[in-house]
């Protein structure tokens, strides 16, 4: 086999980023597409694959080999399981699942499956983020004294059917925004000895989250807002070490305030695949089907590492819980975050 027949679920924002890295990979054949708004879908794809409405559908009448799914986060854990049941291999789009408890089922769905099972966590396929992820592991700055993540956007209002604003659909900010620098901080330092949350719903759908973690005497925060007012999307980063400082700003990447050419870095040597390097989405879905087509696990974002992030923003939620009760403004949309 030279080429994985791909079933992709959802094209809308993110799917329709997902499709056309699909189609500039030589290794990927998307066959089919599913959307409930399969109007929408033949728009986009252009008549190229066939369309259809219905998951189950698409199962029962395609022959494919792996499943990509950009659906909504609700979506994630039953579509995610019932494709590895079918013996389908599945790339899921972050975040794995809603909690820990969704995300326990469906390892444990991946273990008696033995299907590729990959989250689509994009970050630790950039650049920038690799580049700290190796100064920390390398241990040649000294040790990591402090770490701060920001991550802040608009609220998300493209979505179908809005269904980034329900907490119980996308998990809020925390898990759903947040996550991109949590899951950094889980893959590369493990489990936090402390966290101490903060998270606060605030105007029009507005949400902010601040998160604190200790890691022995190494601090790490990771902050993140959907603001009503538009801004633009905003990643950054400030590492100390004892011996330099690491920041990624404005898209640009800086070691003790001189900016850093990250055009010749790579990840290849992580991955144990050469890609390209342009663009971390399709990256990370070549990487995905390289597995696929050598038979190898994708240990670089194994399904227990994904399952620990999603323990992670768990615990900073019931963290900020504590906080639940003194709003900054009353009639709040958003529902308290409970444990079931
Ligand atoms: N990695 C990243 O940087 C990143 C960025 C944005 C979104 N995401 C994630 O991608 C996922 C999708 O987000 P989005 O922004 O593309 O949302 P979206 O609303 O734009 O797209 C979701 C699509 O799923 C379709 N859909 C809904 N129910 C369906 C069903 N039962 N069967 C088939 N299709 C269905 C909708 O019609 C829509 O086209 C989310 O989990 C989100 O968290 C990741």
């Amino acid at each position: 086999m030279d080429k994985v027949r791909v079933g992709l679920v959802g094209i809308g924002g993110m799917g329709y980023n997902h499709y056309c890295c699909h189609k500039n990979l030589e290794t990927s054949d998307v066959v089919a597409v599913c959307d409930v708004r399969t109007d929408m879908a033949k728009e986009k794809t252009g008549g190229a694959v066939k369309i259809y409405g219905d998951l189950d559908e698409m199962l029962e009448k395609e022959s494919l080999d792996m499943i990509d799914i950009c659906t909504p986060t609700y979506l994630h854990a039953s579509m995610a399981e019932k494709c590895l049941e079918k013996g389908l291999h599945v790339l899921c789009e972050k975040p794995m699942t809603l909690d820990e408890k969704e995300a326990d089922k469906l390892l444990a769905a991946v273990k008696r499956t033995d299907r590729n099972f990959m989250v689509a966590h994009v970050v630790r396929f950039m650049k920038p983020y690799a580049y700290l992820r190796k100064a920390i592991k390398s241990g040649e700055n000294g040790k990591l004294l402090r770490l701060e993540m920001h991550r802040n956007s608009s609220v998300p209002l493209t979505s179908w059917q809005n269904w980034f604003l329900d907490e119980s659909l996308s998990g809020g900010v925390v898990t759903d925004l947040s996550i991109h620098d949590l899951d950094f901080v889980s893959h590369v330092l493990g489990k936090p000895d402390k966290v101490s949350a903060f998270w606060r719903p605030l105007k029009d759908n507005s949400s902010y989250s601040a998160a604190s973690m200790l890691y022995g005497d190494t601090l790490v925060s990771c902050e993140a807002s959907w603001y009503k007012v538009k801004i633009n999307f905003r990643a950054e980063f400030l590492a100390v070490f004892e011996n330099c400082f690491i920041d990624f700003k404005d898209g640009k990447l800086y070691k003790n305030n001189e900016e850093t050419d990250l055009s010749d870095f790579s990840l290849d040597d992580e991955l144990g695949v050469s890609v390209k390097g342009d663009n971390p989405y399709k990256d990370e879905i070549e990487y995905f089907i390289d597995c696929i087509l050598k038979g190898r696990k994708p240990v670089f974002v194994s399904p227990e590492s994904s399952a620990s992030t999603i323990r992670l923003t768990d615990l900073v939620k019931m963290s900020a819980t504590r906080f639940a009760n003194t709003p900054i403004v009353q009639n709040l949309s958003r529902k308290t975050f409970k444990r079931t």
